[in-house]
């Protein structure tokens, strides 16, 4: 048998969890609490659940700084359901935010109330048509999916990529076009309904080294960012977002759960979503109601049955990370994660005759270490997996649609994981 402690795990999501929680976890799923049943069969709608949630939101603040003005969300969607979430609910705040301009425009009218009632939907209509826009910038193979999602929903017409990644490196992922290049809708009352980037493209190894500055400002247009695969590994100035997402399954918890961070002032009462009705008669589609922000947030995510197992584990997780680094907060794992992908980029580069990292140097991932050995030679690269294998070092093949191979530096990936996989790639290019 092999024994966990014998092992390394790199796998990209799911990831490896601290032991500890693990633990833990497998006696509370016999017995919570000594209530004499399991966390599974508990109540999502019990104290105990809800302490559970508040637990997990107070650790995640914590960690995070998030402001009073932000609300935390557990939704069930993965982090591909939140591809959808936020256009639905974003498009649909811009869509009644032109309906009330339009309407008090008309409101001196003398024409009757159903008059111009359908004016209002005529004009809007008209606005819809020529002005709503979605900025996208495309820098992996996970932004480029949810700007394809967001195309399905809205229609490709109303989809702006701000910027393709592939226009700049030869075809392919790898590098983040310079935000001068980038083709942002202009800001202002035409502005776009919201701008999205993918903070760590997990496939292609690509951060964003920092918070783009050509989306800061007073009036910053409303900043989308998927987070799954560098949640909790650095520090974030949450208020230049809009909305953060992101599945747990990579450095937070196990799958079963995603997480958004929402700025309050995007939901009742400051805002208001379109109505269905008035979403129908412009052709624009309605998102399901467990992705409505709204809903959620008023029955403090739990508007129908949350796996509170998996709220349990990512709140453990979470409250071990402010036991460990107390006041440093999550700057305290963003040392240790940066030393930890130091050491294998430092090494990767000393042998370029053996190894090859993907992604340019300027925005290489401290997540998602993706590199060719030898080229790319795919019997060589089969050779460094079943060796890696052998030293115990797991879950370091590439995704399928790449290839190559993929380290992925989670908060869980000790500092002895990381010199582990130091040794390995060292023998392994001196034999
Ligand atoms: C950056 C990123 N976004 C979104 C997703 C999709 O998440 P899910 O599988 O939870 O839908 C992934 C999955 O690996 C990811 O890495």
């Amino acid at each position: 048998m092999v024994n966990r402690s014998d092992i390394h795990y790199f796998g990209a999501g799911p990831a490896p969890l601290p032991t500890a929680v693990l633990e833990k976890a497998s006696s509370v799923l016999l017995n919570y609490k000594d209530k004499g049943i399991g966390l599974c069969e508990i109540s999502h709608r019990s104290p105990e659940a809800n302490e559970i949630l508040e637990d997990a939101k107070k650790a995640l603040s914590t960690l995070l700084d998030i402001p009073e003005d932000y609300e935390v969300l557990f939704l069930q969607s993965g982090g591909t359901g939140e591809f959808s979430a936020v256009v639905y609910n974003l498009v649909s705040i811009w869509v009644e935010k032109k309906r009330a301009k339009i309407a008090a425009e008309l409101s001196s009218s003398s024409d009757s109330e159903e008059a111009k009632k359908a004016e209002v939907v005529n004009r809007l209509r008209k606005v819809v048509d020529e002005e709503l826009k979605l900025d996208y910038l495309v820098t992996g193979s996970w932004s480029l999916k949810a700007s394809q999602e967001a195309a399905r929903l809205v229609g490709a017409k109303h989809v702006n990529i701000a910027a393709d990644s592939r226009q700049v490196n030869n075809g392919k992922f790898g590098n983040i076009p310079a935000e001068s290049e980038w083709k942002l809708t202009p800001r202002g009352s035409g502005g776009p309904a919201l701008v999205y980037f993918c903070d760590n493209e997990t496939v292609d190894g690509v951060e964003f080294p920092a918070f783009p500055q050509s989306l800061e400002g007073d009036d910053a247009p409303l900043v989308c960012a998927d987070m799954s695969s560098n949640f909790i590994s650095r520090k974030v100035d949450v208020r230049k977002y809009a909305v953060i997402f992101g599945g747990a399954q990579k450095n937070i918890g196990n799958t079963g759960i995603a997480i958004a961070i929402i700025r309050k002032s995007l939901l009742p009462p400051i805002s208001t979503p379109a109505t269905p009705d008035l979403m129908r008669e412009l052709n624009l589609s309605v998102g399901p109601i467990v992705l409505d922000y709204p809903t959620i947030a008023k029955n403090n995510s739990l508007y129908n049955t949350l796996p509170i197992f998996d709220v349990w584990i990512a709140g453990q997780v979470m409250a071990g990370l402010v036991d460990t680094y107390g006041v440093k907060k999550i700057g305290g794992q963003e040392e240790i994660s940066n030393d930890k992908a130091r050491m294998i980029y430092d090494t990767l580069d000393k042998y370029p005759d053996v190894y090859r990292v993907v992604p340019d140097k300027s925005v290489r991932s401290r997540m998602n270490i993706c590199f060719r050995v030898h080229g790319g030679d795919s019997e060589k690269e089969k050779a460094f997996l079943a060796g890696a294998e052998k030293h115990g070092l797991l879950g370091l093949k590439g995704h399928r649609s790449v290839g190559g191979i993929r380290a992925s530096n989670y908060n869980a990936v000790s500092i002895e994981g990381a010199k582990c996989l130091v040794t390995y790639l060292e023998e392994y290019a001196k034999a």
